[in-house]
């Protein structure tokens, strides 16, 4: 009788317990897993392929049919040889993913050195995954060590001092989770841009961020909106998303291609949307049309140009494009109002300017090709709200937005060149 009550009560143990967490007392083994309390997400072991040939622990959508993970502990360290592996929380708030040997694939090391009892890991609705310690401290989250992927709240820093500076990295093949050579996150030359290397060569690059609060994407058929935005936290940036209540399942990635995509689940279809992909086919990739060549997406299909005052350098963009006069570096050169611009790479960033300083600072500076002002009030906490750019000979990767985006490049034109008849927005409605 007392046996049967022992029972008893160990299984209303079992039953009450939300299987959302880990504890040291419970560990994860091959074939459990984890699932957050609204369901959204799952925690556990997996085999991309259905060979034996390693598995890993990941988190992947509990409720959508096609498999799709978004978050890999052990990419580069498989378990393999069908060892079944064994996920702890320790005593001491840490993760340990160990083998069926006991050696140790990966871990968290948070080196805590005092034990304390009540540590636990769970699963939050968001997808992140939390080590909390006893007094409910979180110590550990998924969230700051991404893998391919950014969840809606999930912010990526962008500030390269950010002690959780962090690139998301693409897997190496649609089976394969393992490090490739894609990544993507904040550019160190400034913060204020985000880039996909190919390795160490920039693939795609987004415009400097001009302090505008959102990027926002609204999808009729679902009444789902979503914004992309860049936020400024005490003069650190940080990448993130948001989307409305209700909306379906979204998420964006860095592809195992090197695309970089926007996708929301679509029930209806049973499979994933894409409904952004960078870089857009044809001219985005990185410096595709050369020094002072641009990707114009105002033409039907995008194509090379060359800025104002410049011509092609040879038969095609493969060295871009040349100045058509020297520039007299005097009272003599003007500045042409490129608008709707995605601005090149390579910029000085100097502070604390107005606009009339940041111009000054190009005019009197003879080796500068263009400047592009921001006044970041909207997006910036910081007390600094300016940003003025400066461009030192040449001007790379620089587009034309076709939706009205972008922002105003001034172009130094020289004096003699007399090719500054209209601003550039009128020159494309009349031509
Ligand atoms: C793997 O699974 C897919 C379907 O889930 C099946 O079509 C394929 O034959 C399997 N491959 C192997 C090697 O078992
Ligand atoms: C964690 O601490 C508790 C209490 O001190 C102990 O019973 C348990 O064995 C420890 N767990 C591990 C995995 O060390
Ligand atoms: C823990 O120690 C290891 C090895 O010294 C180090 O690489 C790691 O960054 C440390 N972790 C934290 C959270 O400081
Ligand atoms: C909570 O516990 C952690 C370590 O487990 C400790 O660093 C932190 O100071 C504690 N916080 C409070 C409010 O007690
Ligand atoms: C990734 O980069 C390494 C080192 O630069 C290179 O050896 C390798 O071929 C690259 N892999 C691919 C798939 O391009
Ligand atoms: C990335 O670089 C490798 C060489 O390292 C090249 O073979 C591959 O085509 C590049 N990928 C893209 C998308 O340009
Ligand atoms: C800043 O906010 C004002 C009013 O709220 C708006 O008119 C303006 O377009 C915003 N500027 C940017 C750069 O977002
Ligand atoms: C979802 O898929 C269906 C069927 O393919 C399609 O008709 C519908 O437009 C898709 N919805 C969205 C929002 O793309
Ligand atoms: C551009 O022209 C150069 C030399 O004229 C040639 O080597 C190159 O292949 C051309 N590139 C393209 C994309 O046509
Ligand atoms: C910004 O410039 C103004 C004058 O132009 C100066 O008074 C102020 O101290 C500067 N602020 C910083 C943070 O450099
Ligand atoms: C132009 O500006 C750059 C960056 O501020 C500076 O390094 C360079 O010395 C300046 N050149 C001249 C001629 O003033």
């Amino acid at each position: 009788m007392a046996a049967l009550h022992v029972v008893v009560l160990l299984s209303l143990i079992c039953i009450c317990r939300s299987d959302d967490r880990l504890t040291p007392a419970k560990p994860l083994s091959a074939g459990d897993k984890l699932v957050s309390s609204n369901g959204v997400f799952s925690l556990g072991f997996f085999s991309p392929t259905n060979s034996t040939a390693g598995s890993y622990i990941g988190i992947w959508y509990n409720n959508i049919p096609k498999r799709t993970y978004v978050w890999v502990a052990n990419r580069d360290k498989p378990i393999t040889n069908g060892s079944p592996g064994k996920l702890v929380v320790t005593n001491n708030s840490d993760l340990v993913l160990s083998d069926s040997q006991g050696r140790t694939l990966w871990t968290t090391m948070n080196n805590f050195t005092t034990g304390a009892t009540g540590t636990s890991a769970v699963l939050l609705d968001s997808g992140n995954l939390v080590i909390r310690s006893p007094n409910g401290t979180e110590i550990w989250q998924s969230f700051h060590y991404p893998t391919d992927t950014i969840l809606p709240g999930m912010q990526l820093p962008l500030s390269t001092d950010d002690d959780l500076y962090t690139r998301l990295v693409a897997w190496r093949g649609p089976d394969d989770p393992a490090t490739s050579n894609y990544s993507m996150g904040g550019d160190s030359s400034s913060d204020l841009q985000v880039v996909i290397w190919n390795g160490t060569r920039p693939y795609w690059r987004r415009a400097a961020w001009d302090g505008a609060l959102v990027t926002a994407l609204y999808q009729s058929s679902t009444g789902f909106i979503m914004t992309q935005t860049t936020v400024d936290i005490g003069g650190k940036f940080y990448l993130t998303f948001t989307v409305s209540a209700g909306s379906p399942s979204t998420r964006l990635i860095l592809h195992y291609t090197g695309m970089f995509q926007f996708l929301a689940w679509n029930s209806t279809s049973s499979s994933w949307n894409v409904f952004i992909e960078r870089p857009n086919p044809i001219c985005d990739r990185y410096a595709y049309c050369g020094p002072f060549g641009y990707c114009d997406a105002t033409e039907t299909v995008p194509k090379c140009n060359c800025l104002s005052g410049y011509e092609p350098d040879g038969v095609n963009f493969s060295r871009g494009c040349r100045r058509k006069g020297e520039l007299t570096c005097g009272g003599g050169d003007s500045f042409s109002t490129l608008s709707g611009m995605k601005t090149p790479d390579k910029f000085v960033y100097i502070r604390n300017r107005s606009f009339d300083q940041c111009e000054a600072d190009c005019r009197n500076n003879c080796s500068c090709t263009a400047y592009a002002f921001s006044n970041m009030k909207n997006g910036s906490t910081s007390s600094d709200q300016s940003r003025c750019l400066i461009w030192l000979g040449k001007l790379v990767d620089t587009g034309k937005f076709r939706d009205g985006s972008g922002e105003n490049l001034y172009l130094r034109l020289a004096s003699s060149t007399g090719i500054y008849i209209f601003p550039y927005a009128l020159m494309d409605c009349i031509v």
